[in-house]
């Protein structure tokens, strides 16, 4: 039941502590400070040489953030697709690569049959499913479950946040397992995860900011969603969002991409949202706000570090807004800031008065193509 909330939404967005908490649990070993020794008994990623993550929608996004990771941190070569295209088009593939099939539901369509192909093909096959039970899981060579617990809301939250909690977590295995890191960093690396619940609970206070800005976003027809790194992926879903469930035709944009052609969509009319916590590629995503706000546009700035925003001046300065994040280890700056970015979506919709657990033409699981 909603209990004091207005929508299964808006309450599957405060449950994310807890239901990352409880995904941790089951990868993480907060004693040992390590992945837990069934998970790593599980797989062995040295024997590994590529993945294959295919996923749709907010799925899909998961996997395309977890790439950054398995790459930078455990070296892992890593191809993100989405499932329909995947499945159609005869990929070729190496061996030695393992598919990971990346679904809350564990049923769809697309994702399933691409997910048997590659177990045709001989490949070793994973499923990162919310439902334990589901088709996906029972058919995957290995079941790497997430813990949100039921999702009511037809726009996925806290599957997603789950998502990245198992996903994360497989990256330090792999990394470990690969002699990437030492065990001092192992320990590291799970002591920031295990910390992001408690930051996740932080962002949610960023809640009564967010219903200010987004009144002026509820009336605007077009949002642009930049960000760099993995930040680039979560702005694919932000904009995703924010679409589902407000009608608002949104997209995202790789920040440096912006001059090879979105930046002629920039006038008054066109809120950008940036998503740029402190990491290496803070200054150049900031660079970019100065880009936008000098052509008129405006810019909300999901950021931890407002001090380090450029100042603008005249018509620009006012039509800044920045949005103050808690700081977090970049390693986890995804989990922390998908929650603005849902809390975002949300209060547009309900200015807007959709039907936010029910968008207009979208099911919960697309168990047809
Ligand atoms: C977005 C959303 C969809 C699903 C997609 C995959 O909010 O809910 O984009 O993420 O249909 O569904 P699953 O994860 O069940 O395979």
């Amino acid at each position: 039941e909603k209990g004091s909330f207005r929508h299964f939404m808006e309450k599957e967005v405060h449950e994310q502590p807890e239901s990352c908490q409880r995904t941790f649990s089951a990868y993480l070993d907060p004693v040992a400070q390590s992945v837990r020794a069934d998970i790593k008994a599980g797989i062995d990623f040295s024997k590994i040489t590529r993945l294959q993550i295919i996923a749709c929608g907010t799925a899909y996004y998961a996997g395309s953030i977890a790439r950054y990771a398995f790459e930078k941190i455990a070296g892992l070569p890593v191809d993100v697709e989405v499932a329909s295209e995947f499945r159609y088009r005869t990929p070729a593939m190496t061996p030695g690569t393992l598919a990971i099939a990346v679904s809350q539901s564990g049923e769809t369509a697309d994702t399933l049959a691409a997910l048997r192909w590659c177990k045709d093909q001989g490949l070793m096959t994973a499923a990162v499913v919310n439902v334990h039970t589901s088709t996906m899981a029972r058919e995957a060579d290995l079941l790497w479950p997430t813990h949100a617990g039921p999702e009511i809301g037809v726009a996925s939250t806290k599957a997603f946040t789950a998502q990245l909690s198992a996903l994360l977590s497989l990256v330090v295995c792999a990394a470990a397992q690969r002699g990437r890191i030492t065990k001092a960093q192992e320990a590291h690396y799970v002591q920031t995860l295990l910390e992001s619940p408690g930051l996740i609970a932080e962002a949610l206070g960023m809640n009564a900011d967010i219903v200010r800005m987004t009144y002026e976003l509820s009336k605007a027809r077009d949002v642009i969603y930049l960000g760099r790194g993995d930040m680039y992926p979560l702005a694919l879903e932000g904009a995703l969002k924010l679409k589902e469930i407000s009608y608002i035709h949104a997209e995202g944009y790789a920040a440096g991409e912006l001059k090879h052609g979105p930046i002629a969509l920039i006038d008054e009319k066109t809120p950008v949202v940036v998503i740029a916590p402190d990491d290496d590629l803070f200054e150049k995503t900031a660079s970019n706000v100065q880009e936008v706000a000098a052509r008129g546009g405006r810019v909300i700035m999901i950021t931890n570090v407002p001090g380090k925003v450029p100042t603008l001046s005249g018509d620009a300065a006012k039509s800044l807004k920045v949005i103050k994040a808690p700081d977090c280890d970049p390693f986890i700056a995804a989990l922390v800031y998908s929650v603005p970015i849902q809390l975002l979506a949300y209060h547009t919709a309900v200015h807007k008065g959709t039907d936010v657990d029910q968008p207009r033409n979208l099911a919960k699981s697309v168990t047809v193509e």
